[in-house]
């Protein structure tokens, strides 16, 4: 079973108390608190390394993790080391890659409306490709890129219209998405490219076709339309195309009702599509987020009050929530929980965790089957390695949390947790106003 088809961790053990990465979750409450994130690095190695190895016959595969997933400087170094790029969308997410000391070469730059000052940035670094998403993005790039004397080596991003059966607030390849080409504007940009923006260098084609998806077959169809796009192109224009990106989108388990395909299914689909078509695209560029850092992380709450109401439904409040997991109040997502203290308890109840923050949307979860649940017991939520920390906010003026890396045994800190003081270092009251 491949890593994203499983909820826990990969070291996950349930004793008495429950275990990742070799360390008691209890302990780690007590050492660093809660909430906190925690990441296994054994079971983000090992899915690295099922995509490795499940693309391995196709030589001139690129991973490149998706940063927006989980992009903090410990976990670029992980994926660094596992052999993996990146693909970036802001220059916060490719300054944090290089200064994790990553060759630039083997990082991309997406993105539906960069600005000039990160197109600057990004060339000033040598930003490996950039994915270009609309006309105005392609003047802009070829503008600045000529001003500083560059050739900016490029991908255009298409929208191949293929709708996957996802939540709809998260699909991006659909004809009316607002990400990249529309088909039938492709050969209106390959002419101005051709013409007129000198300093762009295109080398393929690039499409996203959602997120969460456990549809193999969208891959296969996406890949073959990116290949008889290229082909087209290739013969229309006496080009010579030879990078196509697929994006990222392969889903994980959050809970028993889902099922995403494993990672040696999905390079299947890429495979077979390719073979089929038989055209020679010596590059692929995959860029999976979700997938490779979901099931890594667990966030760890403290529960706290607990009410009934007359109809008998029990809430019980976390010290976290919608700030620390805003996907659930977003997308209705749902997750699996246990209670971390109380692995041998026999004796259960239907409760909804509800998060700390002053809206009634903020719910973690909603009527999990659970150990009876008293004030200070320890919650484990599954599968939030990807989308809590890069979406996490600030709402009610709470500290984000801290998040630990455990691998044998050992923790490490590698996100500290803000204090009161980080909350109001940016504030400023105007001179005006201190009488
Ligand atoms: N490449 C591009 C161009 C993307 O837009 C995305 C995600 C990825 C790669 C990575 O997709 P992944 O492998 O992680 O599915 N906040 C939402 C997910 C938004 C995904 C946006 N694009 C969520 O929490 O479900």
């Amino acid at each position: 079973m491949s890593i994203n088809q499983q909820i826990k961790p990969v070291t996950t053990e349930e004793n008495e108390n429950l275990r990742i990465g070799g360390c008691d979750l209890t302990e780690l409450a007590k050492r660093y608190g809660t909430p906190l994130y925690v990441i296994d690095e054994a079971t983000l190695r090992g899915i690295c390394r099922e995509y490795k190895q499940a693309f391995q016959d196709y030589k001139n595969i690129k991973m490149m993790y998706a940063c927006k997933a989980l992009c903090t400087s410990a976990i670029i170094k992980i994926l660094d080391e596992e052999g993996f790029g990146f693909d970036t969308v802001s220059a916060g997410e490719f300054y944090t890659v290089y200064k994790s000391g990553v060759d630039m070469s083997k990082v991309l730059f997406n993105g539906s409306n960069k600005s000039a000052g990160e197109i600057e940035l990004a060339l000033e670094y040598n930003i490996g490709r950039f994915s270009v998403d609309n006309f105005y993005e392609a003047e802009l790039l070829n503008r600045i890129a000529a001003q500083k004397g560059l050739t900016a080596d490029i991908l255009l991003r298409i929208t191949p219209g293929i709708e996957c059966h996802t939540h709809n607030y998260i699909q991006t390849g659909q004809t009316d998405s607002k990400f990249g080409f529309d088909l039938s504007t492709i050969d209106e940009i390959i002419n101005l490219i051709k013409n007129r923006y000198t300093n762009l260098n295109l080398k393929g084609l690039h499409a996203h076709i959602g997120s969460q998806i456990f549809e193999p077959k969208c891959y296969y169809d996406e890949v073959q339309i990116l290949i008889k796009e290229i082909s087209r192109i290739n013969e229309h224009y006496g080009l010579s195309l030879k990078e196509m990106n697929i994006g990222g989108g392969l889903g994980v388990k959050y809970t028993e009702a889902d099922t995403p395909p494993s990672v040696e299914t999905l390079a299947k689909a890429v495979t077979d599509a390719m073979q089929e078509i038989s055209l020679d695209i010596p590059t692929i560029y995959i860029e999976p987020g979700r997938s490779i850092i979901s099931t890594a992380g667990i966030t760890l709450y403290t529960a706290g009050s607990s009410k009934v109401i007359p109809n008998g439904k029990k809430y019980v409040a976390l010290d976290g929530g919608m700030a620390d997991n805003p996907r659930p109040a977003m997308y209705q997502a749902e997750y699996t929980a246990q209670v971390a203290n109380k692995l041998k308890s026999k004796e259960f109840e239907i409760v909804t965790l509800a998060g700390r923050y002053c809206e009634s949307g903020d719910i973690l979860i909603n009527d999990i089957k659970l150990p009876k649940i008293e004030a200070g017991d320890l919650i484990c939520v599954y599968n939030t390695g990807a989308y809590n920390y890069s979406m996490a906010s600030n709402y009610n003026r709470v500290e984000k949390p801290a998040m630990v890396l455990v691998n044998n045994s050992q923790s490490d800190i590698i996100v500290y947790r803000e204090t009161l003081d980080n909350l109001i270092m940016y504030d400023v009251i105007p001179d005006r106003l201190k009488k």
